[in-house]
C-alpha cells in the first residue's frame, strides 16, 4: 500500500510503498478515506507525544474515517503505533469502530472528531458539567476550544468565558456561544483582571493552554472567588503553552480546586469510544462547525508545512 512514513524525528512523513497491515486477533482491516492531521498526530510523528515508544518508521495518525471489508462506513480510532491512520489502510480493533450515518461527510467527521471528542470528555465524563453552570476555555481560539464553547452551550452551561491569543477567532466566538471574551494577548494584570470580571466564579475550567496564561488565570480565579470553598473543576486538557506550570500552594489553600487531565491514559479506551459514539450521534444534528482543508495523502509533505489559519483543520486523503 501507500503510506505517509516517518524514518526520523523531526523530518516530515514522506509518501511512500509500505507493507499491508496484518490485522492481529480482533483487529479489522480498514480501507482509510479520510484522516485529521491533529496536534496530537504531529506529536506522535515527532516522537514528542508522552506515549511515544520512539519506534521508527512509523506511520503517523490516530484516528479516521474508512470502510470495513463489508463495506460499512465508520469513525475508528484506538490504533496501535506505530501503524497510524495515514495510509491506504489500517489495523484498527472491531471494539473502536463506530458505524457512520448516511449523510455525514468524510472529512467533516475526520476534521472534527478529535478535538470535539476533546472538549465532550471534558466537559461530560471529567467534569460532570450540569446545566446552568459557569466555564472558562482557555484557548477557546484553536479547533477544540471552538468546540469546546459549542458543546458547553449546547450542553446549557450558564456562562462561558473564552479566552485564547488570536484576536480575530476570538471576535467570532460570542456567535458560536461565548458569553465573554478575554484576550490572551494583553498584559498579565489585565488579563487577571478581565478573568476575575468575567469568570471568578467559574465551576469548570477546560484548559488547551498550561503554561503561563494557566499561572495568569490560576492566580486570578483564586483571588476573585465570591466563595473560596465553592469547588472549581480545572481539566487540563492540552499544553498548547508550555509543558509545565509553577503552582504556588497557597493557591490551592486559597480556593478549592480540583484538578484533573482528560487524555489517553486518563480516559480508559472504552470511555474514549463511548464519547466517540455519543459525538457521531451529536455531530450531525448540533451543527458543530469546522473549517477542513482535504488534501490527497500523496502531498503530506505539503500538508505538514501548511500553516493553516487558527480553527482550521488539515485532513489528508489516502
Ligand atoms: N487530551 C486530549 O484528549 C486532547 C484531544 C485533542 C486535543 N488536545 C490538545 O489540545 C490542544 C489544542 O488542540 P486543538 O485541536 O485546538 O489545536 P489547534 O486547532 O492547533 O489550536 C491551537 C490553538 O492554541 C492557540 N495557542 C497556541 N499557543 C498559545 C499560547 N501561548 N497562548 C494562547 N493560545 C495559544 C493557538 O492560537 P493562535 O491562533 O493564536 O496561534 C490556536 O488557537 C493541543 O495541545 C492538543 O494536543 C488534547
Amino acid at each position: 500500500m501507500h503510506a505517509a512514513v516517518v524514518t526520523a524525528f523531526g523530518r516530515p512523513p514522506r509518501y511512500q510503498q509500505h507493507p499491508d497491515p496484518r490485522p492481529a486477533e480482533g483487529e479489522v482491516l480498514i480501507r482509510v478515506l479520510a484522516a485529521g492531521l491533529h496536534p496530537r498526530v504531529r506529536s506522535g510523528a515527532a516522537g514528542t507525544h508522552y506515549t511515544s515508544d520512539q519506534t521508527l518508521p512509523l506511520i503517523p495518525g490516530f484516528d479516521g474515517v474508512g470502510r470495513t471489508p463489508e463495506g460499512t462506513r465508520v469513525f475508528f480510532s484506538g490504533l496501535r503505533a506505530p501503524n497510524g491512520s495515514m495510509a491506504e489502510f489500517v489495523a484498527v480493533p472491531a471494539s473502536q469502530l463506530v458505524p457512520l450515518p448516511e449523510g455525514v461527510d468524510d472529512v467533516m467527521v475526520a476534521g472534527a472528531m478529535n478535538p470535539a471528542m476533546s472538549a465532550w470528555l471534558a466537559l461530560t465524563h471529567r467534569a460532570g458539567l450540569k446545566p446552568g453552570e459557569r466555564v472558562l476555555i482557555l484557548g477557546a481560539t484553536g479547533n477544540a476550544g471552538q468546540m469546546a464553547v459549542q458543546l458547553a452551550r449546547l450542553l446549557g452551561a450558564g456562562t462561558i468565558t473564552a479566552a485564547g491569543r488570536n484576536a480575530h477567532t476570538l471576535a467570532g466566538l460570542p456567535a458560536l456561544g461565548a458569553d465573554h471574551t478575554v484576550a490572551l494577548t494583553a498584559a498579565d494584570d489585565t488579563i487577571a483582571a478581565r478573568l476575575a470580571e468575567t469568570a471568578a466564579n467559574a465551576d469548570v475550567v477546560v484548559d488547551y493552554l498550561w503554561g503561563h496564561p494557566t499561572e495568569v488565570a490560576l492566580a486570578a480565579l483564586s483571588d476573585a472567588r465570591t466563595d473560596p470553598a465553592t469547588r472549581l473543576r480545572w481539566v487540563h486538557v492540552g499544553a498548547m503553552a508550555g509543558p509545565d506550570i509553577t503552582l504556588p500552594g497557597a493557591t490551592l489553600r486559597k480556593a478549592d480546586i480540583d484538578f484533573r487531565g482528560s487524555g489517553q491514559g486518563s480516559v480508559p479506551p472504552v470511555e474514549m469510544h463511548t464519547a466517540h459514539r455519543e459525538l457521531v450521534d451529536r455531530l450531525p444534528t448540533d451543527n458543530l462547525t469546522i473549517e477542513t482543508l482535504a488534501i490527497p495523502l500523496s502531498e503530506v509533505g505539503t500538508a505538514w508545512a501548511t500553516n493553516t489559519p487558527t480553527g482550521t483543520r488539515i485532513v489528508l486523503l489516502p
